[in-house]
């Protein structure tokens, strides 16, 4: 007899889209585009395969956004021109079929580039080496290289791509655009302070760390107007550095969370290893709490919910919104369904649920 989630399955209208329940894909980076940047036919089938299953939204995979620095892997789709753009409406219109609704998360890689068809060297807030390896599941090897500190005109160029991006999104048919804030990608350098060593405007206090996030949000909003869902994820933890902390801890929350608010998101998307564990040592309260108290824009969470009772919990008494599955959903792609009807679920399993999208034979697709 299937257990009764009613805040999982209940419907939701969030930053001006109205989802059938509150489970969505968290975005996954699959290297499975083409050497251009452009979407395969096995990437529509890939994203189908989740709107089929009952997810009521997709977040897709890191997009990169200019054909200038901010490719970070090899294979990564972009959406920074006509035929990247075109690319996508195949995979949009399929997932609107299955009633599910689908996001573009643009994601601008930074110093964490370690593939990139357009340039050989990389930028970032300061020429400051990433910490920890190139990722060996992406095809990287060795150290990063040492990016070079942006100027003022490689800042404005980062925030034209993004609009430029957000831009191509709406028009080919996107129901929103996430950007990505978080994990360790060019505005998340910005965010962190061992990253971001800057003396202008862009660097030193929080307020300054947060400054290209909010003028990237500002610009975004701006060029797409108030109709069009626009959201940005966040997280303490970086794919090269997954234990850091904020130094301020509930007053950088605050900081961060107000001035994203205050320049226009629909939504924050919160993501920690454990979402429903408490943000800082010493503190009760989850990220995700304080983006809600901080923000009061909806709040969407992610990191190891992958179980329904606690997904339900992060839902009914957590202040999320709407949960995002990364792993859980790789090993149940019809994971919203399986749990509606009371079925056995897969444990995630690396060898068998992480191939690239292009080596996954097709029976298993
Ligand atoms: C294969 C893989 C690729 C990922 N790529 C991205 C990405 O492109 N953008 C992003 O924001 N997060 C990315 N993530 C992080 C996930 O969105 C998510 O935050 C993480 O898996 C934790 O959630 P989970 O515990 O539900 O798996 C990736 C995770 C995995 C496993």
């Amino acid at each position: 007899m299937a257990k009764n989630y009613e805040k999982l399955f209940s419907e939701i209208d969030i930053a001006g889209l109205t989802l059938k329940n509150r489970v969505a894909l968290a975005p996954m980076t699959r290297i499975s585009a083409t050497d251009n940047g452009v979407v395969t036919e096995r990437m529509e089938k890939y994203y189908t395969k989740f709107a089929k299953g009952g997810f009521s939204l997709i977040i897709t995979e890191g997009i990169y956004p200019d054909e200038k620095y901010s490719q970070g892997y090899f294979n990564q789709p972009g959406i920074a021109n006509d035929i990247q753009a075109a690319s996508w409406k195949n995979v949009i219109e399929s997932v609107h079929e299955q009633d599910s609704k689908i996001i573009a998360q643009l994601m601008h890689a930074g110093a964490l580039s370690q593939g990139n068809i357009y340039q050989d060297s990389t930028i970032g807030p300061s020429a400051v080496k990433p910490k920890g390896k190139q990722l060996a599941f992406y095809k990287g090897e060795g150290e990063f290289a040492l990016p070079k500190e942006m100027t003022l005109e490689d800042i404005q160029d980062v925030k034209n791509s993004f609009v430029n991006a957000a831009k191509n999104a709406k028009e080919v048919g996107f129901d929103g655009v996430e950007i990505h804030g978080a994990n360790g990608y060019i505005l998340d350098q910005f965010l962190t302070d061992y990253t971001n060593q800057r003396t202008d405007e862009y660097g030193g206090s929080t307020e300054k760390r947060v400054k290209l996030l909010v003028e990237v949000t500002q610009e975004i909003r701006k060029a797409v107007g108030e109709d069009f869902t626009v959201g940005i994820r966040i997280s303490q933890a970086k794919v090269n550095d997954p234990h850091h902390k904020w130094a301020g801890k509930e007053k950088d929350a605050e900081i961060i969370f107000s001035s994203l608010a205050n320049a226009g998101v629909d939504f924050i998307h919160i993501t920690e290893p454990k979402a429903n564990e408490a943000a800082f040592e010493g503190s009760s309260v989850t990220l995700v709490d304080l983006a809600k108290q901080y923000g009061q824009v909806p709040v969407i969470a992610n990191g190891s919910l992958e179980n329904p009772d606690k997904a339900e919990q992060m839902l009914a008494t957590g202040h999320a919104d709407l949960i995002t599955l990364g792993k859980g959903a790789l090993a149940n792609q019809d994971w919203p369904n399986k749990v509606k009807h009371g079925e056995p679920l897969e444990e995630f399993n690396a060898q068998n649920h992480l191939l690239p999208i292009a080596d996954v034979k097709e029976r298993e697709m």
